[in-house]
């Protein structure tokens, strides 16, 4: 059965596991696999505008042996212009698997279901898988091994980053905090969900709104922009509510001292991270943007593998 990738749960552990191997073996060997030669065809769709997703996807899927189509909702019959279901079967035909970022999730949900290739989901709302094996890959090539560490996730308890730490840290036995000011917290019916995955994996969630108790002995911390795409709108009273939650290195005193700076970007060093931070010596940013190469021509390989 063709296998998707929507959210970090679509992977169990040990999957998940394998994914990361893979994802370190391509570090080492870029042309390890080449499951697209043909050339075959992976469309990438954008609705939202980016940098690293799109350049990771174009460079993977060329490094996998094949095509990257770079599609838009705007350019193309998307976007309300012909309906989701039919977009999937027609893609289906021509591509062999299908790569999207989007707003709603629903969407993503709907394009899976009447798609028979596989589809990644590159971030939507709610979520933002990729990103998080990238982040895994870089806290294990950092620290030797997931299993019983402590992340803090710091900022935006509500948006995509933070619904995707809780579910795919939870899913590598990671002790995973989020840390948020009173309005902001994740979905509940996410933090259920990853607080089951973390009672079979070890791991363990936990919800603040005290930045300063959250990240008190971590071994990694994290933040997003606090102004997501689509939220524009919202900016100033976000940046007015979010300032307490900035990561400072004061904030991160309160962390193990060997604690290491993760941020998927693009960073707002003027808001949710301070200069001295990212672009100090805990900082790991860049293997992180790297790394989004490796983890997601593994999952591809591993999703065509069982399509
Ligand atoms: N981190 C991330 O997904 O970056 P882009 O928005 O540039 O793709
Ligand atoms: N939370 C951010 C992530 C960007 C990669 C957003 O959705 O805009």
């Amino acid at each position: 059965m063709t296998r998707n990738m929507l959210r970090d749960d679509d992977l169990s552990p040990a999957e998940q596991r394998e994914v990361l191997e893979l994802a370190a073996a391509f570090k080492r060997d870029r042309f390890l696999r080449r499951p697209l030669e043909g050339q075959k065809t992976a469309a990438v769709i954008f609705d939202k505008t980016s940098t690293r997703t799109q350049v990771s996807f174009s460079v993977g899927v060329a490094d996998l042996g094949g095509n990257p189509l770079i599609m838009d909702s705007k350019s193309s019959q998307m976007g309300g212009k012909e309906s989701i279901s039919d977009t999937a079967k027609v893609l289906s035909r021509m591509v062999e698997i299908i790569i999207w970022r989007t707003y709603a999730h629903a969407g993503l949900e709907e394009m899976a279901a009447n798609s028979t290739v596989p589809v990644i989901n590159s971030l939507s709302d709610d979520f933002h898988p990729c990103q998080i094996l990238a982040d895994l890959q870089t806290i294990r090539e950092q620290k030797g091994e997931l299993n019983g560490l402590t992340a803090t996730y710091v900022g935006d308890a509500a948006n995509n980053m933070g619904h995707s730490y809780l579910l795919g840290f939870a899913t590598a036995g990671m002790h995973i905090r989020l840390a948020g000011p009173a309005g902001y917290e994740p979905r509940a019916d996410i933090v259920e969900d990853a607080r089951r995955i973390a009672a079979e994996t070890g791991g363990s969630v936990e919800i603040f709104t005290d930045p300063v108790a959250a990240v008190s002995r971590a071994d990694a911390v994290i933040t997003d922009t606090w102004v997501s795409m689509g939220q524009e709108e919202e900016k100033a009273a976000r940046i007015a509510t979010f300032g307490p939650y900035r990561v400072t290195g004061d904030l991160m005193s309160h962390a193990n001292d060997d604690a290491i700076f993760l941020h998927c970007l693009p960073a707002y060093r003027e808001f949710e991270v301070a200069p001295e931070v990212i672009d100090g010596p805990q900082s790991v940013v860049w293997d992180e943007a790297e790394n989004r190469v490796h983890a997601q021509k593994a999952l591809m390989a591993w999703l065509l593998e069982r399509a």
